[in-house]
Parts: structure tokens; sequence; C-alpha cells
């Protein structure tokens, strides 16, 4: 099928000129299943009055209408422009779906569930100016185009998760999350509220979690790490808190999915209570680099303490499903534990991923105890069978989400390579790439159903889909949470809800330009822009610009393009070419990064012979991230120590010539993301190789030093714990 021609109403973006300059597209995001759009329009003022059954929608509307635009809708029409608004179990909508049809003098939204009528009213929104989803800035037309619209959701599962462990974030970026998923017809919010590096729910029978669980730093149970550097830092949300959050998502049709992390990625429990955790003498380290935080499968106070911190949670979280994690358990420590060795002789186990399923065995019992499914993640299928009610969230790839359906088990997909957003999204910018860069587009192109060969039964056990963010790298820059979830998390949302044969990406990606920016900026969201691709050809530097319209502004000093900096207009005549930046502007609001040309080297960077002493011993470097890399020159290169940092270690690099030189950046950490860096100390340099000068404090890692004659050394000095069990140390940047 065409679906061009079939469903052209949907596809094209119509702009609609009602009498002023105003123009309104029609550019639902996610697109509904069946549009039509009319001619003519709907005119919003005071004298639209509304009413219906549906009174949370109702009461939601009038509220944005009122802050937004300073209408106030009329409780019961006599006459006059109508809104309604109704849920009916006889509307004949599917679950979740809705019947939206705008005429000149009325508007009805019919739904079968309150869902529905839910999201009714956010397509709405979305045909009204964008300003609705903030303060109107003048120069609106408050006024929506006819359309009738029939929709529901692909999926019944639609999630977006949230680590706030490695990154605390406070309840209003929570409460600021629940606007943005429902927005977007999203339904699902996946606590991942513990792991290693913090607990962050009261647990009443528990305080030690929360009292000292929820906390790092230099003095507290917890080290320092991901970016908290050499003080205190956590937090933790109460159970009372936790209630107002459930009821605020409940009103907005999204079920929170609380998420404990067992039985590994537990360092703050077992930080807390050390008897629940293994009593291996050899040290093992988790893919997080983590000790001692795996708890002992061999001891019953083990699921005591468990079954204890599950009432808790069944009490107070409504949904059916309670995630217990399961993944990346490093089983060396049960392998190293005299408990679950001697466990495992008890029953007569050979391996210790026996004990996983064991574990999680364990574990479904006692979902089932207080009337829950048991959810894990990937690795809950290792080692044996699954009751059939538990559900997988498949992680690691599409085959491994596969693999859980033909087991017969509901899964949730969200292979890292399309929706885990702590990945970066180009090479340039910040983020991970153990999985993917994964782009907008990667985010859009998932569908687990037409990537794979199901049966009608296995495509039942399909539960939906989900975008995640890890937050170890979260600490920033500011609002970095917005920047990899926005926009990436709209083309999850079309993803989850819209028919494929509808999808198309060009038509995507100019309904975001055309229209979801604006919607987004006036939703309070910072997120992404896309830079210019630049190349540089026949002495002219050439800009291939991200959307039609978009603002390029550019500098010829190499420094980061500003509001004030040139606007692009053409192609651009210049014998030196590294020394152009350009950067994509939204408003004064947001820009994007800065790039050079793609295929020139933009920095010249000197490459002195150098050597290294050090603090560190050959022994601590990680295999595969020699001492020899930082003295390569090879930028992309570092060398990796297997522990943390503290007062006192240091770094030296010795030229074996002074270098002359205008600027050397110093970079600890690995590469781009300056994750395992010096958190607490400073650069020294020396002319002479024996005085040593204190230069800049590290900041994030880096420092900079300006030097004023040859340089024969430079140091990186620890004065204070580093935050992570890893320290990284990179080559030099020096410039002329
Ligand atoms: C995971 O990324 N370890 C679930
Ligand atoms: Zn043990």
């Amino acid at each position: 099928m065409n679906f061009r021609n079939a469903f052209a109403g949907a596809i094209v973006s119509l702009a609609l000129f009602t009498g002023c300059a105003q123009k309104n597209s029609v550019d639902i995001i996610p697109l509904p299943q069946q549009m039509t759009v009319n001619s003519g329009s709907f005119t919003l003022d005071n004298n639209v009055s509304i009413a219906g059954n549906s009174q949370f929608e109702i009461d939601l509307l009038k509220e944005k209408l009122s802050t937004a635009a300073g209408i106030v809708l009329k409780d019961a029409g006599e006459g006059g422009r109508i809104i309604e608004i109704n849920v009916d179990p006889g509307a004949g909508t599917k679950k979740e779906g809705y019947i939206l049809d705008v005429t000149p003098d009325k508007i009805t939204i019919a739904a079968s569930d309150k869902a529905g009528a839910f999201y009714g009213v956010q397509t709405l929104m979305q045909l009204m100016p964008p300003a609705i989803y903030g303060k109107a800035q003048g120069g609106e037309n408050w006024s929506i185009p006819c359309v009738s619209i029939q929709d529901w959701p692909r999926f019944g599962y639609r999630g977006a998760g949230l680590d706030v462990s490695r990154t605390f974030f406070p309840l209003e970026t929570i409460y600021d999350m629940l606007d943005w998923i429902s927005y977007h017809k999203l339904n699902k919010f996946h606590w991942h509220i513990t792991d290693d590096n913090g607990w962050r729910i009261e647990i009443k029978k528990y305080p030690l979690l929360t009292e000292k669980g929820a906390w790092r730093g230099p003095d507290e149970v917890l080290p320092p790490s991901y970016g908290s550097g050499n003080k205190r830092y956590g937090g933790f949300y109460t159970q009372e808190e936790i209630k107002e959050v459930i009821k605020y998502a409940v009103d907005r049709n999204i079920e929170i999915i609380p998420e404990i992390d067992l039985p590994g990625h537990s360092k703050a429990v077992i930080a807390c209570y050390p008897e629940v955790g293994c009593t291996n003498v050899d040290k093992t380290m988790s893919v997080n680099g983590e000790v001692n935080n795996v708890w002992c499968v061999g001891n019953e106070k083990t699921y005591t303490m468990i079954d204890n911190i599950v009432a808790e949670l069944a009490a107070l979280f409504p949904s059916e499903k309670l995630h217990l994690g399961g993944d990346e358990v490093n089983m060396d420590n049960w392998k190293n534990c005299p408990h679950c060795q001697a466990f495992m002789k008890k029953m007569g186990m050979k391996e210790e991923i026996e004990l996983q399923n064991y574990f999680v065995r364990r574990m479904e019992k006692i979902a089932a105890k207080y009337g829950k499914v048991l959810v894990g993640w990937d690795e809950i299928r290792k080692g044996g069978d699954l009751e059939p009610s538990t559900i997988v969230y498949g992680w690691a790839s599409m085959k491994s989400g596969a693999e859980a359906v033909r087991k017969g088990q509901r899964t949730v997909f969200l292979p890292a390579q399309y929706c885990y957003m702590d990945m970066k999204q180009s090479k340039y910018e910040r983020g991970h790439n153990w999985a993917a860069i994964v782009t907008l587009d990667s985010t859009y192109k998932l569908d687990p159903i037409n990537m794979n060969d199901f049966t009608p039964e296995q495509e039942e056990l399909v539960l939906g889909v989900q975008a995640n963010l890890w937050c170890e790298l979260l600490d920033r820059p500011a609002r970095f949470l917005e920047y990899q979830y926005f926009p990436r998390l709209c083309a999850l949302a079309e993803t989850a809800w819209t028919q494929p044969e509808l999808k198309d990406y060009d038509n995507f990606w100019n309904r975001i330009t055309a229209s979801h920016y604006d919607r987004m900026y006036n939703m309070g969201i910072k997120f992404r822009m896309p830079f210019p691709e630049v190349v540089y050809e026949n002495n002219t530097l050439k800009v291939t610009s991200p959307y039609e319209g978009a603002e390029i502004r550019y500098t010829t000093d190499a420094t980061e393009p500003t509001l004030s900096s040139d606007i692009w207009k053409g192609d651009i005549k210049t014998d030196e070419p590294e020394k152009y930046r350009f950067a994509t502007f939204y408003k004064d609001f947001n820009q994007s990064i800065a790039v050079g040309a793609s295929n020139i080297d933009p920095y010249h960077y000197l490459t002195p012979e150098v050597s290294i002493e050090s603090s560190y011993k050959e022994s601590e470097t990680a295999k595969g991230f020699p001492m020899a890399n930082i003295t390569s020159y090879d930028m992309g290169k570092y060398w990796r120590i297997n522990r943390r940092s503290d007062a006192g270690d240091f770094v030296l690099y010795t030229f074996k010539e002074p270098v002359e030189c205008g600027k050397i950046t110093v970079e600890t950490g690995v590469p781009g993301i300056t994750f395992y860096s010096c958190t607490e100390g400073h650069v020294e340099y020396s002319y002479d190789g024996e005085n040593f000068i204190k230069g800049d404090d590290f900041v994030y890692g880096i420092a900079t030093i300006k030097p004023e004659e040859k340089v024969k050394a430079v140091k990186v000095v620890f004065t204070g714990m580093s935050d992570a069990l890893i320290t990284a140390f990179q080559n030099l940047r020096i410039e002329k």
C-alpha cells in the first residue's frame, strides 16, 4: 500500500491561514492512525463552553487555556461553540483510543476509557499554537483546524525509564518527566530507583537505606562516584512524596514501574546492611567497577529482607509489575562466597548460573505473594525457566528480546542500540557508545515486530517499547537529561504509538522541526539541536543545513558561535578552514554543539617526544589501555588505571626537549566524556623540569596551561579522592 496516498491527510503537513499571518500546522506527534483535515477552524475565546463527564481532562484543558491564553472556558453551554469530552464505554474506540472531531462550532472527544479522553486532549493541544504548553507570547491565533481523527496506540506498553541512582533528580524533574511523557502519549515510567551508587526510596523497616545508602562522599558508606566529586551527594524520595508522584502519574495515564535492582547493582544496600552481601574474599568487580555489590543468594536473611522491602513497595505502587533487576551480576562473588557455595552443594547445583535462576524464581514467588508480576532484565532468563507471567525487558540487543519472546515470555523491547538514551547522538557529542551511536533515526527505526519473524502468538507477547536513560554521565552539562531524551523520546513515542505503515522518517523530521521544536520550547524542554554538516572542498566551506529554515551562525577564530556571531548565508571561500566553527540556533534558547569541517582536522596539536612518571604501579594498568597510549598523541586513546586516585597521586609528563607553545589542555578521564577523571586536583608545569608552577584546578577533569616560556614538564596533581574506581589519563593537547 502506498501510504502517502492512502493517508495523505495524515501525512501532509497542512498550513492553514485563518485571517492573520499565523500558521497552524497539523503536525501531530505521535502521528494519529487516521486523520482527515477539513476546511475551516474552531475559534477559541471566552465564548466557548466545555462540557462532558471526563472531569480531569476538562479541568486540564481549562487550566492550560487559561494559563497560556487567558481564555476562560465556560462550564455549560447554552448554544454557542462548545467542547465536549466524554468517556463512554460504548464509544467504540480501542483501548486508550479516542475520536476527535473539530468543526467550526463544536469539538468532541469521545473515548471508551479515560486514557483515550486524555490522549484526545493531548492531540487537541497539538492542534493549538505551541504556546498552549507555556505562556502566550502574543500574536497567537487561538484557533483549531477542523479535523476528524480516529486514533489508538499500536502498543499497550510505551515507556520511558530513568536511573535516579547514579544521578539524583529532584521531584520537580520527575514531575516534568511525567508531563513530557504524557504529552507524547507514553504510558509507562520505569523508575530505576536503586543501584550501586544510591538507594533512593524510603523503606520504613530499613532506615539505613536512606540515612546512609542515599548518600555518597569521602566520609559516607558509599564513596564518591559519577561526577559527584569529592563531596557529599545524594537524596531520596519519601513514601509520602512517592504517593503524590503516583497520583499525578495515574491522572495522566502513566503507570509507574518501580525497579529495585537485585541481586547485583546493590552496593548501596550492602554498604548499609553488610549481612545480606556475599562474604567473598576475592574482590571481583562488576562491569561498573564496583565490588561488594551482590546479595548473598545462600543466605536466608537475604530473602527476608527482600520480602520486607517488597511488602512496602507493593503497598505503595499500584502497578502490577515489580521490576527486580537481575542484570549484570558478577557471579564470581557467589563462586568465592562460602555461604553461596554451601547452598549450591546442599541444592546439588553445579554452576553459579543455577543460583541466578534460583534467586529469580524466589523473586517470582515474593512478587506473587504481594499480588505482583515479576519483571526483570534479559539476564533473568539465564540458568533455567521462568513463570510464564514473568516479563522480560530485552535490553542487550534486538536478538535477546526476540529470544525471550520465543521462549514464551512477555517482553518489553528496549535494545540499547535503539533505545539507550545514554548513548551519544553523534561521534562529536558526550555519551557512551558501547552499544552504538543512537541517532534520532535509530530510535525511529525500531520495530520489534517487523524486525523479527514472530508468529501471531509470539507477536502478542511483544508488550511494547521503551527508551531508557542511565545516568552516570548526567551530572553535566546542565539539563543533559533533556538533551539526551529529546527529541529521541518523540521518535520512540511514534514508534510505540503509530502503525508502521504510516511511519516515515523524513515526514517525522519535518514535523519535529516545523512544529515540535516550538512545542518543546513551550513545554520547557531544552532539547538537542542538530548541528550542520560542514565539508571543505576546493578551498570552500560547504554547509548543509540540518533542516529547512535553520539558523546557522559561525565564527572565524575557532571559538564557539554565539547569538552575536554572523549568520551563515552560503559557501565560504577560505584558505584557513580550521578556524571556522558552525552551530545551529533555536531562538535565544538553544543551540547545537559547534562543529568545523568534518573532512579536515580542525586542531593542529604539537607532538613532542614525551615520557611519563607516576604514582601508579605497572600492575594497576587495565588490560588494553597501556601507559604508552598517552605518549602516542592519538587523541582517542587513553591510559586506564584500575583504582580510585587520592591525594598524593600524580602523573608527570616530561618532554625530551622544552616545548614552545601557547596553550596546553590537560584532560583526564576517558576522551570525549571525561569519565574517571581528576575531580580534586590541579595542574603544575615547569620550565626547567625542577621548579613547578601551580596552574588551574581541574574542572570536570580538564585544566589548561598558558605558558610564558618553553615547557619542560606538566604534572597532574591529585589533592583529594577521585570519584570513580578507575582513573584515566589522556594525551596532552599542545597548541602553538
Ligand atoms: C542494563 O543496561 N544493565 C540493564
Ligand atoms: Zn554469598
